[in-house]
């Protein structure tokens, strides 16, 4: 079986972590469990680019289970778990191509292995398979019946191009799920962004102003986290309603030059570029630590500091220390890339679970349905959402009420007023 991993020999170690996480993952063991017996993905061919961890790689059995021939790919270079991916491939016979630190093009010739096995289904974690297909690889579009996405960056991506009709087959945004970003990307960032900050620097948050560009899902959970642990959290945001609601949650707001000053941790999670640029680096804190955990390495402004900086060393693993000219000292975690991923294990289990069980039956349901579906962007059905909700609800053994036919029957009258 062709494959490209870092070693095959850590299969065993990788196969005890995606056990443990699957004790974690109930929601997606029981869609594995019907996929199963009932097989609504048989014979149809999935190329995924997603995060290789433990957690990916039990939506691969799952999607498997379910009767589909699965291809998998880094959807980053720093995220792959190599022992994961090991076992991916010798424990459970799927075609993996990820290396914890390939290059550029590594990273792509690893896409194209997934695109050369003939996708019917894309799935994307930042939309670069559905890019490569639709900028160099044009032949692979014959045949595809849909896509899902999994994350804000990608959905974002996806739209521009539905905008300008560049995109040729429909895409599930799986990210816009409630029962994904709403746990997936407020609980999961927060605690793993967190997670790997601590990991790769061993500083204590408490006491320490940390500062917040983006409030997002992810950073509403960052900001939450980090105020948890006695962290003095600084929001920064263009989006005057966000920034609003930044302030009504308790936070202090202001630009990003003027929270540079304070800065001693500063994280970034807005999707955009250049958000840690010139500006902030000549006024940065001395000793001031600056990572991101969006999608791309393109919220700090890498090229530009590597110009300004005198000499730059790594001074502990993934934390690399600048000197500016006038002596002060900046760290940058991870080269920039996502640091939840690169510095720790990403989102744990639990919150993956939902996600992933989005995958899993919008997969299910784009096979199904692919023949009514134009190219475009759509929302995951209502339907599956709620399903996971009650599946994740149950597995936590919760139980909710119910409305009584009264009042639903009060819920869709209008002619009750004020009594
Ligand atoms: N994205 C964030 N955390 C992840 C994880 N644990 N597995 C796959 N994708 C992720």
């Amino acid at each position: 079986m062709d494959h490209h991993v870092k070693d095959l020999a850590l299969a065993a170690a990788g196969k005890a972590r995606i056990e443990w996480a699957d004790k974690d993952m109930p929601v997606l063991a029981s869609i594995r469990k019907r996929f199963e017996a009932e097989k609504p993905l048989a014979g149809v061919r999935i190329s995924a680019c997603l995060h290789v961890t433990t957690e990916t790689a039990n939506l691969m059995r799952t999607l498997q289970a379910g009767g589909a021939e699965c291809v998998l790919c880094a959807s980053n270079p720093l995220s792959t778990q190599d022992d994961a991916a090991a076992a991916l491939v010798s424990e459970y016979g799927i075609r993996t191509y990820a290396i914890k630190g390939e290059d550029t093009e590594t990273y792509y010739a690893h896409i194209d292995a997934a695109i050369d096995h003939k996708p019917q289904i894309t799935m994307d974690d930042g939309a670069d398979v559905v890019g490569r297909i639709h900028a160099e690889r044009t032949e692979a579009l014959e045949g595809i019946l849909g896509g899902t996405e999994e994350t804000t960056t990608g959905v974002i991506r996806l739209a521009a191009m539905a905008e300008d009709e560049a995109l040729k087959y429909p895409i599930i945004a799986v990210n816009e799920a409630n029962t994904k970003h709403l746990f997936d990307n407020r609980y999961g960032t927060g605690q793993s962004t967190i997670d790997g900050i601590v990991r790769a620097t061993n500083r204590l948050i408490a006491g320490r102003t940390v500062v917040v560009s983006g409030y997002g899902w992810c950073g509403r959970g960052i900001a939450m986290r980090a105020d948890g642990l006695g962290g003095n959290v600084i929001i920064c945001e263009v989006d005057p309603l966000k920034a609003l609601e930044a302030v009504m949650d308790g936070y202090r707001v202001m630009p990003a030059v003027e929270a540079a000053a304070q800065a001693d941790i500063w994280v970034t999670v807005t999707g955009d570029i250049n958000v840690i640029d010139s500006p902030a680096f000549d006024v940065l804190k001395d000793g001031a630590i600056i990572c991101n955990s969006g999608h791309f390495n393109v919220e700090i402004n890498i090229p530009h500091l590597r110009e300004k900086a005198k000499s730059s060393r790594e001074v502990r693993p993934l934390v690399e220390e600048f000197v500016l000219a006038d002596g002060r000292t900046i760290y940058l975690l991870a080269d920039g890339r996502l640091v939840n991923l690169a510095c720790a294990e990403g989102h744990p289990a639990s919150v993956m679970d939902m996600s992933f069980a989005n995958q899993a039956l919008c997969a299910e349901f784009m096979v199904a349905n692919c023949a009514d579906m134009e190219p475009g962007v759509y929302e995951v059905p209502t339907e599956i959402d709620e399903e996971i909700a009650a599946l994740k609800l149950a597995s936590m053994g919760i139980e909710i009420d119910e409305l009584t036919e009264e009042q639903v029957h009060y819920l869709s009258s209008w002619q009750e007023g004020t009594v």
